[in-house]
């Protein structure tokens, strides 16, 4: 066995096994993390963006050692993306050859060996089910909602069994089933059927104090007063009527962005300048700029003083 380390035994445990990889969870979200590995049960985190859904799967597979599996959905994802495909240029090859060796005759022989594993290209669905170093993998399967039903409603058949049958090959049934994590922006709802099979969190905007440890813990460059003022300002512009309001990504986007520049403190020109890496349509930018970046300004200041 590799780097593989045992499961969390508590809330705590999970809370500082995330800190350790860099990521600053909440205790509700420690909590339904910790829940969900002791249950064995799959965890759908849906939230905003850029509040680090997609992140608790690879901070998880670090922090384990296991490996992770990623399965990214998207419109129109089919079977032979998400779980396996038959390499059919090389049944082809092996086809040819077999006619140029004359060995055509031995088809039975030949059929059996051109749907064996050796021609199955392994999608990841049938990965996460295969044994892997270190133990079960992390499966990821992001930004469910953006499939439809009917992958959803197959994607049901394989979590409630942890198994895929491959009608040339028969039934594969995981050993030990996969840490599943899936997440959604909530473009669709996710049906019922699949909700009931998971544990669920909504993952929110962190308030101030976790953003700030947020901040420290992935871009340590930013001084602290300026931190702090970026955290303020953040906070304050999200409750702003805003087509689309800023992550943690685009806080943590601005924070690199303001070091770049070497401010040490935020004041409207810099602000003004730089709004492009927390905001990022049009409409917002201009709706936020001139006094209005002031206002917020002072606001933030303040509750960064208090
Ligand atoms: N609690 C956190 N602790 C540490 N880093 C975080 C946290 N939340 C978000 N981040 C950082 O914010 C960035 C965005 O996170 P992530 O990609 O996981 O967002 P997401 O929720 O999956 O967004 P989307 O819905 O757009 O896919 C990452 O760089 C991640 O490290
Ligand atoms: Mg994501």
């Amino acid at each position: 066995m590799s780097a593989s380390r045992s499961l969390p035994s508590s809330i705590d445990a999970t809370l500082s096994l995330l800190q350790s990889q860099g990521y600053v969870a909440d205790r509700a979200l420690a909590t339904v993390l910790f829940l969900a590995l002791r249950m064995k049960r799959p965890l759908l985190l849906e939230g905003e963006a850029g509040t680090g859904k997609t992140e608790i799967a690879k901070v998880l597979s670090a922090a384990l050692g296991r490996r992770l599996i990623r399965l990214q959905c998207y419109e129109g994802l089919d079977l032979a993306s998400a779980v396996y495909e038959w390499n059919y240029a090389g049944q082809m090859m092996a086809i040819r050859l077999a006619e140029a060796g004359g060995v055509a005759g031995d088809r039975e022989r030949l059929e059996s060996d051109l749907f064996s594993e050796r021609y199955l290209v392994k999608r990841p669905l049938l990965q996460a089910l295969e044994p892997q170093e270190g133990g079960a993998p992390i499966l990821l399967i992001d930004e469910l909602d953006r499939t439809d039903e009917a992958f959803e409603a197959f994607l049901l058949e394989v979590l409630a069994d942890a198994q895929v049958t491959i009608p040339e090959l028969g039934t594969i049934k995981a050993a030990e089933p996969p840490i599943v994590i899936l997440t959604s922006n909530r473009t669709r709802e996710i049906h019922d059927a699949l909700k009931r099979r998971c544990l669920y969190h909504w993952v929110g905007y962190p308030d101030a104090a976790r953003e700030l440890a947020i901040l420290k813990a992935k871009a340590p460059g930013a001084p602290a007063k300026l931190a702090k003022q970026v955290v303020s300002f953040v906070q304050a512009i999200r409750k702003e009527e805003l087509f689309k309001a800023p992550g943690v990504a685009e806080t943590l986007d601005w924070a690199s962005a303001l070091v770049e520049l070497d401010a040490v403190a935020l004041d409207p020109a810099i602000v003004s300048d730089t709004l492009g890496a927390l905001l990022k349509y049009q409409d917002d930018i201009q709706a936020m700029q001139g006094s209005k970046v002031g206002e917020l300004l002072d606001q933030a200041k303040q509750a960064a003083r208090g």
